[in-house]
């Protein structure tokens, strides 16, 4: 019964609302992560974006896995959590001259670069620095990864990546600058993604490119698919790891790999959204003309995902178990849309339960705010509380 995962009398103690990680749970997913990977020599580099918090990358960095970044403040992070400098990536549409030094100053293994303007840039701060800075060039593959339109990335009108019809182009670029070696190819199709056809596609079209760089008389050390894995956000009873043996299976089945060609991911959800809950209070049931509503002291501050993305989070009252109602779920924001869910089904609520809102350990705590003058919400892990 998920009720028993969760001490709930040390909970009673502490200021709602808060996240809640569970170690155990985070580790026997890295246990089956590198296990899986490892079946076929792949190299894993979470993505730290899903959630940045430093006992949560340290238990990521003690398991052996690279850090995929999209900021300075990322790769700061990640270093000062134990992932070696040689495991890092650093992909972002945008990298600030400061960023791209301190991945320099850090020799980190791999710039995944996004557009010929950041490549120039690239090239120059390298140049004053004498150094040569190891590439691989994002691109557009152009398949659709079918997920939600805020968390595509994969087509030609996102901001993100090379399209595959300036590939050319860039490819000269790359072959005058003197500052920077390529040594792979990178994509992202998006995240979320639950129906392995997309990335079978994705497998295809990168032996597409790959044909096509050779054909130039190129070779890159790495092929790197990015991140995207989704995870079971409606399953009922437990909190099942998401299946990266079917995940690996596509690529090792489809990929026609070179000699020597090293296999690069980028998880973030699939790693920590099932270790993570939110833990909120009700504040008050209120009882409207249709509808019932339960109000909780945690709003879209603490979890985006469902104001921004229409994402559903798993809700429970873990403190009782009355009979089922149907209730409204929202937050106390000022916002029509600090909603987590409409016709919920709970056991019956009372102000002071505790609701646990499931699998929020992927972009949840790292992308709360303080709007409306809140404060942040802090985390407890099971192993220490
Ligand atoms: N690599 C790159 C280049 C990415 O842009 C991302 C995610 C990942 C890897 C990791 O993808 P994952 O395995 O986590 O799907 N905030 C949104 C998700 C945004 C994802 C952005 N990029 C959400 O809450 O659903």
């Amino acid at each position: 019964m998920l009720k028993g995962t969760f001490p709930i009398d040390q909970f009673k103690a502490l200021t709602t609302p808060f996240y809640y990680y569970n170690i155990d749970l985070l580790k026997e997913t890295l246990n089956m992560v590198t296990t899986e990977a490892g079946k076929y020599g792949y190299h894993v580099h979470y993505a730290v974006k899903a959630n940045a918090n430093p006992r949560i990358l340290s238990v990521i960095a003690e398991h052996g896995l690279g850090a995929d970044c999209v900021s300075g403040g990322e790769i700061q992070a990640a270093l000062d959590a134990g992932f070696p400098a040689g495991k890092i990536v650093y992909a972002g549409v945008g990298k600030a001259d400061w960023e791209i030094n301190l991945g320099l100053d850090n020799d980190i293994y791999c710039f995944n670069v996004e557009s010929a303007a950041e490549l120039e840039v690239l090239d120059e701060l390298a140049a004053a620095k004498n150094k040569v800075a190891s590439i691989a060039l994002r691109i557009n593959p152009e398949v659709d990864a079918h997920t939600h339109a805020k968390i595509t990335t994969g087509m030609k009108e996102n901001k993100f990546g090379i399209n595959l019809s300036q590939l050319g182009q860039v490819l000269d670029l790359v072959a005058q600058l003197k500052h920077v070696k390529l040594i792979g190819i990178h994509c992202h199709i998006g995240s979320q993604i639950t129906d392995m056809a997309a990335f079978r596609g994705l497998a295809i079209r990168v032996n597409e490119i790959q044909e096509e760089l050779e054909a130039r008389g190129l070779k890159v050390e790495n092929l790197n698919f990015g991140g995207g894995l989704g995870i079971d956000y409606y399953h009922p009873n437990h909190l099942p790891v998401p299946a990266f043996d079917n995940y690996f299976a596509v690529f090792n089945k489809l990929l026609q790999l070179r000699p020597g060609q090293q296999v690069h991911f980028e998880p973030g959800r699939s790693i920590v959204a099932q270790c993570g809950s939110l833990i909120s209070k009700v504040l008050y049931v209120k009882v409207g003309e249709t509808k019932k509503f339960c109000i909780l002291d945690a709003g879209f501050t603490e979890l985006i995902r469902p104001a921004m993305y229409d994402a559903y989070h798993r809700m429970e009252n873990i403190t009782n178990d009355e009979e089922i109602e149907v209730y409204d779920v929202v937050g106390p924001i000022c916002e029509s849309s600090d909603v987590f869910g409409k016709d919920v089904e709970l056991n019956r609520a009372h102000r002071g339960d505790l609701i646990a809102l499931r699998s929020a350990g992927a972009y949840g705590e790292v992308m709360a705010s303080q709007y409306n003058c809140r404060k942040l919400p802090k985390a407890y892990y099971s192993d220490t509380l």
